[in-house]
């Protein structure tokens, strides 16, 4: 392959998340979260794995800065955990949680590298959900008061709202293979509606307070298709894109809702939609894998997968998204918030992680990533998931899907193969 060039202005970032790196649940007044909960209960999460340790992050955060810093990295996204700023999901802020984040933020601007902020990663507070959770419109008011917290305590520029509504409506309520645990669609829709509705209220709270700031959703995008040539099979991927894209996207950027999805309009209210149709500021679209489907409507793998069994190894569906985004949709500046590959990595004899199949994604997925920006669609920038190995959600320490590997018993950090080359086309701006 020959060096393909990125501008000299791409911002490149890798990415983590509070619950799967920060451990220390129970610190600092740091309250209950959806996962504690869920994590703890017998038969949810692989091994029977909890947050804590996670990557120990709370504790170590200086050296993964260090960390970061040797990596050379222009941009890390972070988020902020809910229950350490507020432990119920309401009320006055907990001053040491803030103040956590304020060191972490400190710390990223002196060495140089920037911070993008997303304000809920998954870990709802427990409180909240006693009330509803996502299934109460109230929570989506709760949102916005906590972000209006956040936004006030910490002096970032770029924020992300809600991370893949799509994972929680999917994994949280309609499989519920995440927290909180339901398994229900109709209950998923509602669910969906809110965490929307909380996307909406937030970015509206930036705007009228924080001018020059930006803010949008953070959106897994999945390019599907027909996995055969009937009709069967296209009517079912145009249904599936739906179900993986439109339902976020319409709403987001056109103020309404796909045909054919929803059954049951009574949880949404007047006004509701134009909340949620606030103009973003910047798309953040995180990619991991297509989806294929056969006439039956059911997802048919066709691409190699190795550690965790939903990835297909397929870069032509990253370009392929970014089109199709650019081409149905407003244009504005889109971030790669997400990409990466877990593979089953541990040091060889020599202390090196050659994780040869993690820099081959990478690579091909740069190039398609490449491809996009040649046709003309604008990406400002790219994080790789994840900086450090971490807590998988539902499968628990077993998928690592970081550049830097992690010894969760030692909390040792070893740059892998990946990290090295990664730094090389941070360096170089070049992928080769
Ligand atoms: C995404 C999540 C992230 C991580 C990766 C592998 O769906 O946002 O937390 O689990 O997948």
């Amino acid at each position: 392959m020959n060096a393909l060039r990125f501008p000299s202005d791409f911002v490149w970032g890798a990415a983590t998340s509070a619950y799967q790196i920060e451990g220390a649940t129970k610190e600092d007044g740091r309250g209950v979260s959806i996962w504690d909960t869920f994590a703890a209960t017998p038969g949810k999460v692989r091994n029977g794995d909890t947050g804590d340790p996670g990557a120990d992050h709370y504790h170590r955060y200086e050296q993964d800065l260090d960390l970061m810093r040797d990596l050379e990295l222009r941009s890390y996204r972070f988020s902020v955990a809910w229950p350490r700023i507020q432990p119920t999901g309401k009320g006055a802020p907990n001053q040491k949680g803030l103040d956590f984040y304020r060191r972490l933020v400190d710390g990223l601007v002196e060495r140089g590298i920037r911070p993008m902020v997303t304000l809920f990663h998954w870990d709802l507070p427990q409180a909240l959900q006693d009330e509803g959770g996502w299934e109460s419109r109230e929570t989506a008011h709760r949102f916005a008061d906590y972000a209006e917290i956040v936004f006030g305590a910490l002096h970032v520029r770029d924020w992300l709202t809600i991370n893949e509504p799509k994972t929680v409506v999917e994994c949280g309520y309609k499989t519920g293979v995440h927290a909180p645990g339901v398994a229900d669609w109709d209950r998923a829709l509602v669910a969906c509606h809110h965490l929307l509705l909380a996307h909406g209220l937030a970015s509206r709270v930036l705007h009228e307070q924080y001018a020059g700031r930006r803010i949008g959703p953070a959106l897994n995008l999945h390019p599907t298709y027909p996995a055969e040539d009937t009709p069967e099979a296209r009517t079912a991927a145009w249904h599936q894109d739906g179900l993986e894209n439109r339902l976020y996207l319409d709403p987001i950027f056109k103020g309404a809702y796909p045909e054919g999805i929803l059954t049951d309009r009574s949880h949404i209210h007047e006004g509701d939609l134009a909340a949620i149709s606030e103009p973003v500021d910047l798309l953040a679209v995180q990619y991991y894998t297509p989806v294929f489907v056969g006439s039956d409507g059911e997802r048919v793998i066709k691409h190699p997968v190795r550690a965790a069994s939903w990835l297909e190894d397929y870069p032509d569906g990253f370009h392929d998204i970014l089109v199709q985004v650019k081409r149905d949709y407003p244009e504005v500046p889109l971030v790669i918030t997400e990409n990466g590959l877990a593979t089953d990595d541990e040091p060889g004899q020599d202390g090196r992680v050659a994780d040869l199949d993690r820099i081959s994604y990478l690579r091909g997925h740069l190039a398609a990533l490449h491809r996009a920006m040649k046709a003309g669609v604008r990406v400002e920038g790219y994080h790789v998931w994840s900086l450090l190995d971490n807590y998988e959600w539902a499968e628990g320490y077993a998928q690592r899907f970081g550049v830097v590997h992690v010894d969760f018993a030692t909390q040792h950090r070893t740059l892998k193969d990946s990290a090295l080359w990664y730094r090389d086309v941070i360096k170089t701006g070049e992928v080769r």
